[in-house]
């Protein structure tokens, strides 16, 4: 199996839980502190070698396009107020050397339909898969680098886990798995998408990031509408496991569901705790509230 050099991101679902923020922006989009999401999702993705980018958009998804491209007139003018700091931080959002691609899914008909439109970039390498309303800090090499480091030791597809409290099962994919290698790899022998606590196999819950054999993409063609009518990544990799080994990897760091608005203020709250300009007056104001 080849290197992994390519990285889906997902970012055409409709973000209903944060609307109205997301009636004509996406939820990509929303800011940490002064990054978007998708921002942060990328800085991984580079950071862990990957060089082409392919993003799966829809409606309303268009600033991600712009955000990614190169804004030359912006660019001038900051040239022109002699704003140098600003400037490098505009040309330094995508390096020179990686590739931004755009695929229009025309119908929202979930992450697994998503994944599945990226087949004509992918073709038959293995590829990582980061869902950016998942936002993990690792303090380091980064989440993608994780798992594409476990990936290249076993040459099998690795899933991102984590352990979460048993009355929370049902809001996770969820594995059955055995120890394998060490305490944070384990071997699949199944996934359910959010089961009751009482039915739930384990605790370990399915987090958004993925390094997948290009066989998903058989597994995709062939799995039928579920949960919520749509075509779901957890039942192509359940069908998946039946062909070949899959493993889950529990990654080193905090993950914030910035899909929900609880999981986008913690993480808000962290980073602006962490954020080299404004830490300490925010830290002072947090104090004094
Ligand atoms: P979510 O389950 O978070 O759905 O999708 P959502 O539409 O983004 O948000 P809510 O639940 O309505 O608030 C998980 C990931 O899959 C992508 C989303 O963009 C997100 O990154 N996705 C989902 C797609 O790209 N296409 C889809 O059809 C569905």
């Amino acid at each position: 199996m080849n290197k992994v050099n390519k990285a889906v991101f997902p970012v055409a679902g409709q973000g209903t839980r944060f609307l109205p923020a997301t009636k004509a922006n996406p939820k990509e989009m929303l800011p940490i502190v002064d990054k978007p999401l998708i921002q942060y999702a990328v800085e991984e993705a580079v950071a862990a070698g990957i060089t082409e980018l392919i993003f799966i958009t829809g409606r309303t998804k268009r600033s991600i396009t712009d955000h990614f491209d190169k804004a030359y007139e912006l660019e001038t003018e900051l040239k022109k107020k002699g704003k140098t700091q600003q400037l490098e931080i505009l040309r330094n959002i995508v390096p020179d050397n990686v590739t931004c691609i755009y695929i229009r899914q025309a119908e929202p008909l979930g992450l697994g339909h998503a994944v599945l439109c990226a087949r004509p970039v992918i073709g038959n390498e293995p590829f990582a898969v980061i869902l950016p309303d998942d936002l993990i800090d690792d303090g380091q090499r980064g989440a993608t680098k994780q798992m594409i480091d476990k990936f290249e030791k076993q040459r099998k597809s690795v899933i991102a886990c984590m352990d979460v409290p048993k009355e929370e099962t049902y809001k996770y994919g969820i594995i059955e798995a055995d120890p394998a290698e060490d305490d944070s790899l384990f071997k699949m022998s199944s996934i359910v998408e959010k089961p009751k606590p009482e039915d739930s196999p384990s605790t370990l819950a399915v987090v958004g990031r993925y390094v997948l054999s290009p066989e998903i993409f058989y597994c995709l063609e062939k799995t039928p509408r579920g949960a919520g009518n749509e075509i779901q990544l957890t039942d192509a990799i359940d069908l998946l496991l039946k062909k070949d080994a899959v493993y889950a990897y529990q990654f080193e760091g905090t993950r914030y569901d910035c899909g929900s608005k609880l999981g986008y203020m913690q993480a808000s709250v962290q980073y602006a705790l962490k954020d080299k300009d404004i830490s300490k007056d925010f830290e002072d104001y947090l104090k004094s509230i």
